[in-house]
């Protein structure tokens, strides 16, 4: 059975651009997706496909079981949507924009006005409730654009880009109200560029890359791919390298890297960490002071690197491209 988030062969072209070039997703009922890719990789043009924001040149898609090309207004009543670029009314207030968004959905007045209050809280926006949303700043526009997509909890949520722009306090809030909202049962498609934050909120995720999924899995299936753990050594003294170096050879699978200026040797292993306390065990027989050591796992970064040969990099000139709606 498809999941509550299907897709089949998307494409969509705009001019010469192939945005989407056969994208295939299946999300099941109750996880997170994480469509992580750099600028222009499609990800945008993929959720407002999904959200029927825009029609796909080819291809299939169902969401909540309903397919979007077919039922886009009974998609667009189970799913709930927020953009990459916030969408406030600039005239209204925090909580006038919210209780708009409860009424469009039908909301009695009172349980409107009840569900903004407790989202102005949530999202730490009320203090400023009452203030046009003009006068809000990049972050608290973020926010509120994130609580008017919660206004109701609908079953399949789209986030597009959610912590872009917001400090890292923010970000962490943000973070818990998706858990809170996962553990409740919604199904969420989220991208980000990100890398640690789809390791750290998806449970699965699709790297996305010229509008293609070039890989899916769970973080740690994607980071086994780029081979596997080292170990990390920071030595205390400088002149104690080459004996740390000897050390680490006799238990690496590879070649040992040196990092002179900060004192730090990095050696490919396998045996995590029964062989991390080996290794302390023996430097310290050798009688060398550390500063720092640790099994370290391949990064979402090594893995985008090894997958594309290209690191996930943010191009600002791209960014005002794809700006436009
Ligand atoms: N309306 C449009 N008209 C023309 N080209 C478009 C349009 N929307 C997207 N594109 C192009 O399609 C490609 C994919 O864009 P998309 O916005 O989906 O990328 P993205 O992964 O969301 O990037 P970002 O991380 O910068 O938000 C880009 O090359 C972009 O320039
Ligand atoms: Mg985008």
């Amino acid at each position: 059975m498809p999941g509550a988030i299907y897709a089949e062969g998307l494409v969509k072209t705009f001019g010469d651009v192939r945005a989407l070039d056969g994208v295939d997703l299946d999300v099941p009922e109750g996880t997170v997706l994480g469509l992580l890719g750099p600028n222009g990789a499609g990800k945008t043009t993929a959720v407002r496909c999904l959200t029927t924001l825009l029609r796909p040149d080819s291809g299939s898609a169902v969401v909540a079981g309903i397919d979007v090309l077919k039922h886009p207004d009974a998609v667009r009543r189970s799913i709930g949507l927020s953009g990459q670029f916030a969408a406030v009314d600039e005239y209204l207030t925090g909580r006038e924009n919210l209780q708009m968004v409860g009424q469009l959905y039908q909301m009695k007045a009172k349980a409107a006005k009840a569900r903004a209050v407790e989202l102005l809280e949530q999202f730490d926006l009320a203090d400023a409730a009452d203030r046009p949303t003009k006068t809000y700043s990049g972050g608290m526009r973020r926010r509120l654009d994130l609580a008017a997509a919660l206004v109701v909890s609908p079953p399949v949520m789209f986030m597009d880009e959610p912590t872009t722009g917001l400090d890292p306090r923010n970000r962490q809030l943000l973070w818990e109200v998706i858990k809170r909202l996962v553990s409740g049962g919604t199904t969420l498609l989220l991208t980000t560029q990100y890398l640690e934050e789809a390791d750290h909120l998806a449970h699965e995720i699709a790297v996305v890359d010229h509008g293609h999924v070039i890989a899916t899995g769970t973080s740690d299936q994607l980071k086994a791919r780029t081979g596997g753990e080292r170990v990390e050594v920071v030595v205390h003294e400088r002149e104690d390298i080459p004996t740390a170096s000897e050390v680490l050879r006799g238990f690496g699978k590879g070649g040992t890297t040196v990092e002179d200026h900060m004192r730090k040797l990095t050696v490919p292993v396998t045996g995590g960490a029964k062989l991390l306390a080996e290794v302390i065990r023996e430097l310290d027989t050798r009688g060398i002071e550390i500063d720092d050591i640790g099994l370290r796992r391949p990064t979402l970064d090594d893995v985008f690197l090894s997958l594309t040969g290209h690191v996930a990099e943010v191009k600002d000139e791209e960014n005002g491209k794809e700006a436009v709606k």
